[in-house]
């Protein structure tokens, strides 16, 4: 994996549009692709994260070396996940039934909701950051490195390697990244626990990634 790795992000919405303007400021080579029922994304990007490249599933999943999926956790399935075998994944999704519906298996089901998307291709190095961010706050929170006070991410996932790519990535576009273990520890990021949503400095983040902070939350 070289210095800056090649990212590619499915979703051109609020998150991947934010994410994309954040990974070209710091130097990254940024593919995107949208939804098929999206019609001039080409100028759609060029306006809003401009130096993005739009490209269609294929090419991103073929020259991308880290995925970002930001669709809305409903329509996760529509992503390519058989084609991310040893593929490094961040699942910046968040089940949310405003928008996604009441979907009874992941009500009934205790895992992180990144535990389910991972089993969608066990292998996928999927790690689970980005989601606790609410998008509005990705720019006018980014501070750059070795700035006091930066706001924390987590980054959770069970290979350690993706966790270290993942958490470069979360340091060049501005923010600390907090190495919280594994992928199951990620249900202390989601809606309704402590940690989503909330500006928090490593230390605080890291507090509440322990795993008896999240069983307990
Ligand atoms: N909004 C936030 O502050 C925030 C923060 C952190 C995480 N998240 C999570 O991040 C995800 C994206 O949120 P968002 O606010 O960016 O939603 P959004 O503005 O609705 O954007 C999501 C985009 O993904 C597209 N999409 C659906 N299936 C796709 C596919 N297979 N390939 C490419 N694009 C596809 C959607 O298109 P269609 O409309 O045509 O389906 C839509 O344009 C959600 O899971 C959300 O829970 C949101």
């Amino acid at each position: 994996m070289t210095e800056r790795p090649v990212i590619g992000i499915f979703g051109a919405g609020k998150v991947g549009t934010a994410l994309a303007r954040l990974l070209v400021a710091s130097g990254h080579e940024v593919l995107i692709a949208g939804s098929p029922r999206q019609t001039a994304l080409d100028l759609l990007v060029s306006v809003v994260a401009p130096g993005a490249r739009v490209v269609g599933p294929d090419e991103l999943v073929e020259l991308a070396d880290v995925v970002i999926v930001a669709v809305p956790f409903g329509k996760a399935g529509s992503v390519p996940w058989d084609r991310f075998d040893g593929r490094i994944v961040v699942d910046a999704m968040n089940y949310w039934p405003p928008v996604d519906g009441n979907i009874a298996e992941v009500d009934e089901d205790p895992r992180s909701t990144s535990e389910l998307n991972a089993a969608r291709n066990p292998a996928a190095r999927v790690v689970k950051s980005l989601n606790h961010l609410g998008y509005h706050d990705m720019e006018d929170d980014a501070l750059p490195p070795g700035a006091r006070l930066r706001r924390a991410l987590a980054v959770v996932g069970d290979d350690a390697d993706a966790r270290a790519v993942v958490a470069r990535l979360i340091d060049a576009i501005g923010f600390d990244p907090v190495d919280g273990g594994a992928l199951a520890h990620g249900v202390a990021l989601e809606p309704g626990h402590p940690a989503f949503g909330q500006a928090l400095s490593a230390a605080e983040l890291g507090a509440l990634l322990t795993p008896a902070a999240h069983l307990a939350a």
